[in-house]
């Protein structure tokens, strides 16, 4: 199943100075859970296409785009509970699963109470053969410097929504693939749980 997400915002309030200075990784998180278009402006923020050419909202080294975004929903206003792959191309979520998985991805994560609590968690999984032919043994590397420039767009995009979040590497990659059923060539590299911050307003 296919679900198109809201078109993404592409004005706001908050300057990008002041999402400098404010972001902070965030580990905890009110009750109260997120909506469809906070959901989807995080995902666009990370990997959306914003040019007819198909580049992004960030850059990858000669545009060939080797990660993949994950969502783990378990309180999304707008989205049943479950596991969802974004597809930047179309804008849309494609659901793989009924359940969030948020209990495994947890105790993968040597139990980092971060993910224990989140009502929506994007993992970022890697593709190490859609570099290996262009830049041979630094192929890794370009995959990760492109996964840097994609987490910080999320963390910029959350303080612009007044959320919180934080990237989370410590975890068992094995655990996590199985956990998520991903294909054999991915490899997940993040984690990022995300919510309210506590005490904040809806
Ligand atoms: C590569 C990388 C891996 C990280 N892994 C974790 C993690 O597993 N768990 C966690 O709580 N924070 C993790 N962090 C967040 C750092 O702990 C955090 O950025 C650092 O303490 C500085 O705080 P700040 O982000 O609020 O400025 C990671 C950050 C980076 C860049």
């Amino acid at each position: 199943m296919r679900m198109k997400l809201p078109e993404p915002k592409t004005t706001g309030v908050v300057s990008v100075e002041e999402a400098l200075n404010k972001r902070r990784s965030t580990r905890e998180y009110a009750e109260a859970g997120l909506n469809l278009f906070e959901v989807a402006q995080l995902l666009w923020s990370a990997y959306g296409i914003t040019s007819s050419e198909g580049f992004r909202t960030a850059p990858s080294a000669m545009a060939l785009y080797p990660l993949e975004f994950y969502l783990s929903a378990t309180l999304v206003e707008g989205l049943p509970l479950g596991f969802y792959q974004y597809v930047p191309t179309s804008h849309e979520l494609k659901k793989l699963g009924d359940e969030s998985k948020r209990e495994e991805l947890y105790t993968a994560s040597f139990e980092q109470t971060a993910l224990a609590g989140a009502p929506a968690i994007l993992i970022i999984s890697g593709i190490y053969d859609r570099t290996k032919e262009k830049f041979g043994e630094s192929g890794p590397d370009y995959v990760h410097m492109d996964l840097g420039h994609a987490a910080q767009n999320v963390h910029m995009q959350a303080v612009s929504l007044n959320l919180g979040t934080v990237v989370i590497a410590a975890f068992r990659r094995d655990d996590v693939k199985k956990a998520l059923s991903l294909p054999e060539e991915e490899t997940p590299l993040y984690m990022m749980p995300v919510g309210r911050l506590p005490g904040s307003a809806c």
